[in-house]
């Protein structure tokens, strides 16, 4: 398994941080999303401890920070992605923040398990090669999971005709995919009502260099079974909205008349869930 990971952010050209949400940033739809869920829902609710899955580029460390969580405990299996984190910790002079490897996780689950008020993962899924990472992803917010907390797994939006440009706005050196970087998409058992695009089992942008990103995209019926298998209880689906026009024309690396509103285009969903009680 991480091998995989490994080769997929650990190469320090690539940054699998989101256009919206960059290194250490807080701006862009997902971001006003987390925010306002957890302002509503955490409206008297303990904010003792939040647990971030794939913490990688760590902006969810700023997000949950401000919002008055007491402690912090963040975990990725890539290294690359992990000290990105602990860059981000370091130069905020965080002292309530603790962060693992995959090496480290018998720690983590030691001192952590069933003590997180809130469990939140973004973009973690399609990190998932297989449903055995997938239901094994799910599992980990049931055990992190208290009783009452709650838990927010952000992906790419299912049923979204669209599927796959998101990973157009990933960054390395600076620039943007798009500015040459080859992208590999598995598709692997979504159905894709592609209008626009013609979607195969590979992708590219404007050619010539050889790097990859590979994303794996899961459908909603797969997502919906594995976190029934995982034993964590779905409790709703949100879909979210992006924030402006301008935000939807940048994911999109395409002829830009052809984009649609924002109205009309919702690139991720949010998968909420609660601790199955035993
Ligand atoms: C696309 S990045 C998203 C990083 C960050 N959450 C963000 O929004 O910028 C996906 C992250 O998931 C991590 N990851 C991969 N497999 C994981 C797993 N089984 N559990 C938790 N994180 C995992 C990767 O190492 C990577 O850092």
């Amino acid at each position: 398994m991480t091998d995989t990971i490994d080769n997929q952010y650990n190469n320090p050209q690539i940054v699998a941080g989101f256009e919206a949400l960059g290194h250490g940033r807080e701006k862009g739809s997902i971001g006003r999303f987390a925010r306002e869920f957890i302002t509503t829902n955490y409206n008297g609710a303990p904010r003792e401890t939040a647990v971030i899955l794939g913490v990688g580029t760590g902006w969810e460390i700023d997000l949950v920070s401000h919002l008055g969580f007491n402690k912090i405990v963040g975990f990725d299996p890539g290294e690359g992605m992990l000290n990105k984190a602990k860059a981000l910790v370091q130069e905020r002079k965080y002292q309530n923040v603790e962060l693992f490897d995959g090496s480290h996780i018998d720690e983590m689950n030691k001192h952590f398990a069933g003590k997180a008020d809130l469990v939140i993962g973004t973009h973690v899924i399609p990190a998932l090669e297989t449903r055995e990472l997938l239901i094994a992803h799910f599992r980990d917010y049931q055990k992190f999971l208290t009783d009452h907390g709650r838990a927010v797994a952000i992906t790419n939006n299912p049923s979204d005709q669209f599927h796959g440009y998101d990973t157009y706005s990933c960054h390395y050196d600076g620039k943007r995919q798009k500015d040459g970087m080859r992208v590999r998409t598995i598709l692997n058992d979504v159905k894709l009502g592609a209008k626009e695009i013609t979607i195969g089992g590979e992708r590219y942008t404007s050619g010539g260099k050889s790097l990859m990103v590979v994303d794996t995209f899961w459908s909603e019926e797969t997502i919906r079974e594995s976190i029934r298998e995982a034993g964590v209880k779905l409790t709703g689906t949100i879909l979210i909205d992006l924030d402006n026009e301008n935000e939807a024309r940048n994911l999109l690396n395409v002829d830009q008349a052809k984009v649609p509103s924002e109205a009309l285009y919702s690139p991720y969903v949010a998968f909420i869930l609660r601790k199955t009680q035993g």
